[in-house]
């Protein structure tokens, strides 16, 4: 029945393999797994909530370039530049965090937790630390040995329009509304001025004027790795985001993006209005994108260490 359900929640997409990943693979291979994982988190993000946001957009990158793989994790070597030395990586954040969790996993049942697997439980744990909502994570992917600079190609860049991110999560199998939904994830975090600097220079009219004079004053006193709340809660998981964008207050092009545009503004007004229904589609959205083109068993391993192929 969990699994009919579940399987009904997922079908409407594109490039995933469902049947691949269950809830309780864990559960006899390394019951605590899941355990391990939300402790290492809560115990990090004691120490620096900040890296709630980290963990969240490390697994929306990872999912992004060749699947949830877990090759976002694996560091360059002198004949290869890896993923997370390309410009839309550098300012990834909870890498230890991830290492940790993956070292004491290793130490009670080495060789079974993919370290593709603890991305997707981190990046859960911290939306529910910072207040957001629950959801089961299926497990059981394998991680790549593929990690190459120009495949984050794939990854959106801040001054996409909607037509571009409709198109760009279109073709990962996303509809409109979770392309809005999972956009919801800069309910946390921060940008640097880099980012946005664009929009300020230029004057861009869809921004609020007292917010654009704001934001300037704050980059203006710093450089571009300044950094400005992606929305005014940055902490906390919660809708303040799509009530922001209402506003004029979006930080990045593909933000505000999303309030200019008749297919999209309808979504924004409704998670604005009605935070029970953002959280309750973030999370279907979330565990669709953890399921993007997932690598079986025989398309992968489980890695020792997250940043080193075996
Ligand atoms: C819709 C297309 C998206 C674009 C164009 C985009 C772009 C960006 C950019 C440019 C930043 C700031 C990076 C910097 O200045 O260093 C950022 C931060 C962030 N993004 Fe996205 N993103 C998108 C979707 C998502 C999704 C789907 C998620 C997760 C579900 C997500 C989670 C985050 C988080 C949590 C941060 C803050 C990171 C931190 O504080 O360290 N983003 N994003």
């Amino acid at each position: 029945m969990l699994l009919f359900s579940f399987q009904v929640l997922l079908n409407n997409g594109a490039s995933y393999g469902v049947l691949a990943l269950n809830m309780d693979y864990y559960a006899m291979r390394c019951p605590f797994a899941e355990m391990i994982v939300r402790m290492t988190v809560n115990q990090a993000l004691q120490r620096d909530p900040t890296l709630a946001a980290g963990l969240l957009r490390t697994h929306f990158h990872d999912c992004f370039v060749q699947g949830c793989d877990g090759s976002v994790l694996i560091d360059s070597t002198k004949d290869n530049t890896a993923e997370k030395d390309s410009p839309a990586n550098l300012s990834l954040r909870g890498y230890e965090v991830i290492d940790q969790a993956k070292q004491m996993i290793e130490y009670r049942c080495p060789g079974v937790v993919s370290c593709a697997d603890i991305i997707a439980m981190a990046a859960r744990d911290a939306v529910v630390w910072a207040g957001g909502p629950y959801y089961d994570v299926l497990k059981g992917r394998k991680d790549g040995s593929r990690s190459r600079i120009e495949d984050t190609i794939n990854l959106p860049p801040p001054t996409l329009n909607s037509t571009a991110l409709i198109s760009m999560f279109g073709q990962h199998g996303f509809t409109v509304q979770e392309l809005v939904v999972l956009a919801g994830g800069h309910t946390l975090g921060v940008a640097r001025c880099a980012s946005f600097k664009d929009r300020l220079k230029n004057t861009d009219p869809t921004m609020n004027m007292y917010f654009a004079n704001m934001v300037s004053r704050q980059c203006n006193a710093g450089d571009d790795n300044t950094t400005v709340g992606l929305d005014m809660t940055m902490n906390s998981f919660d809708n303040s985001y799509f009530r922001a964008l209402q506003m004029g207050y979006g930080l990045l092009t593909a933000d505000q993006t999303l309030y200019q545009d008749a297919e999209t503004k309808g979504f924004v007004d409704r998670y604005a209005m009605n935070q029970a229904l953002f959280f309750f589609d973030f999370q279907r959205a979330m565990l669709k994108m953890g399921n993007i083109d997932v690598k079986e068993a025989d398309q992968g391993d489980v890695r020792l260490n997250c940043r080193k192929l075996n």
